[in-house]
Formats: structure tokens, sequence, C-alpha cells
């Protein structure tokens, strides 16, 4: 399943804005990002999708549910109505009939907000929103445990670590729970704790626990045929899903693994970092924020497609704002790639501030915007970080004052004024670190400047 295409009428910024999304006729990939100054609406397009999609889930969950409405704060100012238009495709493989007239797999629906007490310009019609619904259902019965397609939606407000500091009574987790929360408030962290708690005693119930496997291991480490059968035994008593949000989190965060909920001293949950243990707690803004993002997609996917022999393979949606934030340049460069080789199945909508998220990544279909209008931007692929802010960030790629004074450096020099270059040379070595590359170049010409200019004297 995935988003074709979304039209957007008077909200937020835009008057009018269509935009269709990887995979397109001409860009196979699954991924779309979005660039754009602060305001540019980069948000804007990612919470109508959302909104829009939420109809779908709750119409998954009731024939007559109702999903998020347009808040009135986002109809243009000044506008009547606001209307977010969107096309999803899902194919229907094996199941589509061709005598069977509903069997188009593409899906198209609209919702409208109008100010209050207005006459409304233009009305919701969310009938093929309770198609789509309607044919996950009729699945599900045909096949118990059928999976479902994730949605999820995470803001930029999304990082909350939130762990529970007692065992409630247990929840029954159900396939279709894996949609709770997931489009107003992405990252539902106590919820993934407990789930994994949940998880982590039906696995420690049905085989040897881990930290007694782990220990028997270490005892026995020149015994290789008890080893073997050890380590045989400790893969199949591991949990399928649980396995899932582990193995996404390893290949998302190298150096991690081992993730785990620990009831001494008291209720945490602990992970290893490159062979130390760790409360959870005391990572870092960046690992805590990706470790999240990581295991609550992993976590929706899991329990959405409990019959998958690997659940990271299910199908979804997946939206992520400020996909860079709070990471390291060395994971926003491969961030996308992560993303997609852990989820291959997952369409992916992004939006960033960073060169880096963009120009690391050969299949990905970026849009820039401006002014409320969209532009499509060519493959930043392989550019390197300054080109990408100079040309498609509009962004000096240095401060803009310094750049001044070495262009005004370079004029003197070229108009052989070099007693007042020199000055100049002197007042930005006071400022500049000793190996920056365009002084070193500066310095050069001059020399040769002083060079021929002493010839011709
Ligand atoms: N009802 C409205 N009428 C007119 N303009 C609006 C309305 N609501 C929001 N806007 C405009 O839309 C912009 C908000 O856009 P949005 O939050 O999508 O930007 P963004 O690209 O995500 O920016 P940032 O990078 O800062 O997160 C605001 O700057 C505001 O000018
Ligand atoms: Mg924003």
């Amino acid at each position: 399943m995935e988003v074709r295409a979304l039209k957007l009428t008077n909200l937020g910024p835009f008057d009018k804005l269509m935009v269709k999304l990887a995979p397109t006729d001409e860009m196979k990939s699954n991924v779309t990002v979005f660039i754009g100054n602060n305001g540019a609406g980069k948000t804007s397009i990612l919470k109508s999708l959302a909104t829009s999609l939420s109809w779908f889930v709750a119409r998954l969950r009731s024939e007559k549910g109702s999903g998020s409405p347009i808040p009135e704060e986002v109809i243009l100012n000044g506008r009547i109505s606001a209307f977010i238009e969107l096309s999803i495709f899902d194919e229907r493989g094996d199941e589509t009939s061709p005598e069977d007239e509903n069997c188009n797999s593409l899906y198209v629906w609209g919702l409208a907000r109008t100010v209050k007490g207005k006459k409304a310009a233009i009305t919701s019609n969310l009938h093929e929103a309770s198609r789509l619904a309607e044919f996950y259902k009729n699945k599900f019965t045909a096949q118990n445990n059928a999976s479902f397609p994730l949605i999820a939606f995470y803001p930029v407000e999304r990082v909350v670590l939130d762990v529970p500091l007692k065992i409630r009574e247990r929840h029954n987790f159900l396939q279709l729970d894996g949609y709770d929360n997931s489009l107003n408030q992405g990252i539902d962290f106590r919820r993934f704790f407990e789930w994994f708690r949940d998880r982590e005693d039906s696995e420690n119930e049905s085989g040897l626990p881990q930290d007694v496997l782990e220990k028997l291991l270490e005892t026995l480490s020149d015994n290789q045929e008890i080893w073997s059968r050890l380590h045989t035994l400790m893969a199949s008593s591991r949990d399928r899903q649980l396995t899932a949000v582990r193995t996404a989190i390893a290949n998302l965060m190298p150096g991690f693994s081992n993730l785990r909920v620990r009831r001494k001293p008291r209720l945490h949950m602990s992970i290893d970092k490159d062979g130390q243990t760790l409360n959870v707690l005391q990572l870092s803004q960046g690992e805590k924020s990706l470790m999240a993002l990581v295991g609550d997609i992993a976590r929706r996917l899991a329990m959405m497609n409990p019959l998958l022999e690997n659940p990271l393979h299910g199908d979804g949606i997946v939206l992520i704002d400020e996909v860079d934030m709070h990471l390291h340049p060395t994971w926003q460069r491969n961030i996308i790639e992560r993303l997609t080789t852990t989820f291959p199945n997952c369409q992916f909508i992004l939006t960033t501030h960073s060169p880096l998220v963009i120009s690391d990544c050969k299949d990905v279909l970026v849009y820039s915007l401006d002014d409320g209008e969209l532009a499509l931007v060519p493959s930043q692929y392989g550019q390197d970080a300054n080109a990408v802010l100079l040309n498609v960030m509009n962004t000096h790629i240095r401060n803009a004052t310094i750049t001044e004074k070495l262009n005004d450096l370079l004029d003197l020099i070229q108009g052989n004024q070099l007693e007042k270059a020199k000055n100049i040379l002197a007042t930005l070595e006071a400022e500049l670190p000793s190996n920056n590359l365009e002084l070193a170049k500066a310095k050069m010409l001059l020399r040769k400047q002083e060079i021929k200019h002493a010839k011709n004297h």
C-alpha cells in the first residue's frame, strides 16, 4: 500500500498543491523527501497525510469510524474551506477478480473542513477510505492473522522515553493495536515497553531464560557440540517479534544490541552499547531518538504481521518529520539507506534540513518547497554537502562576513594592491584556523603577485 498523490487546497501555506510521491513512473524508489526553509510547508504536508490516513485506520476499526478532522486553524487565512485529497494505491495481488467492479486498486478520498458558521464550499467524500478498509477486513476475515499495513507519523515532538515505573496488570495486545496512537503521537514508548516486557516474559517462559543460556555458553566455550546445540535452542526459543525489533535496532544503530527489560534494582530497559550495558535513559538524545523511532516502527510491523517469517518485511507507510533530528552527520548520511534496507516494504515520506540526508542516497525523490510552490530537485547523489547547501538549499557555505573579507582579499591581490591585501590577510589569519584552505590559497596568490611585482621592477 502506498500514497501515490496528495492534493491540498487552501491548507496551511498552500492555496493549491499537487504532489506525486515515490514510487512514480520515473522514480521507482520508496522514499520521498521534502526540503525547504522554515515555514515552507513541510510539516503541513506530513500532517495532512496523517490526518487523511487516519480515516482509513478509523474505518478499519469500525464501519462508521471517524478519523481526525482538519483543524480549523490550518484553513488558509481568508478562505472558507480547506480540502485534502489522497490517492492510495494498493495492489490486490491474487485476490483481484476481474468481474468485481470494485477491484480498482486506486483509492481516492477527500476530507474537507469549513470555517465555523460559513456555508461549506466543498464536502468530504470518504467512501473510498471505507472501501479500502473493507478490503483489509475481508482479508482478515478470510485468513486469521492476515497482515495489516503499518501507517505511522513521527512528528518532531516524538522523543519522550516514558518508562513505566510499575508493572501493571498485563495488556492483551491485539493485531489492530499496532495502530494505537500511530498517527497522533508517533512513538508510544510506554506501550513499547509494556509490549516488550510482555513478549519477553512469554519468550522466557517458553525456553531457558536468556541470562541462563548466556552464562552456560560462557562456561562451555570449548565444548563445540553442546555449544552449537545450545545456540540452536537459544535461537528457537526467541520470540520472532522481539527478534524483529532487536534486529531493526542492530541494523540502524551499529554497536547496539540486546535490548531487554530488567526488573532489578527497579524496572528498566537496558541495551548493550559496544559491550557496555546501559539503562536506555542513559543514552544520548540522538541515540534515544533513533532507538525509540526504530523500535516503534519495528514493534508496530511485528504486531501487524504475525504470519510473516520476518515481520520487518511488512507493508506500510511511514511519515517522519525532520528525520535528521539529533543525529550526528555520519548517521544523517546513511539514515535513508538503513531505513529502507531494514524496512524494505515501507514507503517513507520524510522532511529534512540536512544536505547529508539527500546526498547519500541514489534512489530518492526530493522536492523543494518555497513560498507555497513545489519544485523537483535533481538527484544530489554523490554531491558534497557544500554543493547541496549552495545549489539546493540556497544557503551560504560559510559565514557571510568572512566570505566578504575573503572576496575583498582576492580582489586586492588581483588589483595588485598588495599592502592593503597583506593587512586584510593578517586580520583573517587572526580570526580563522591556521589550516583554512581559502586562506592558504590567498597566501599563495599573494606570494606569486609579489614575485611578479619584484621582477617587473
Ligand atoms: N491558516 C494559515 N493560513 C496561512 N498560512 C498559514 C496557515 N497556517 C500555517 N501557515 C503558514 O504555514 C507555515 C507553517 O508551515 P510548516 O509548519 O509546514 O513549515 P515547515 O516547512 O515544516 O517549517 P519548519 O522547517 O520550521 O518546521 C507557517 O510559517 C505559516 O506561515
Ligand atoms: Mg516543520
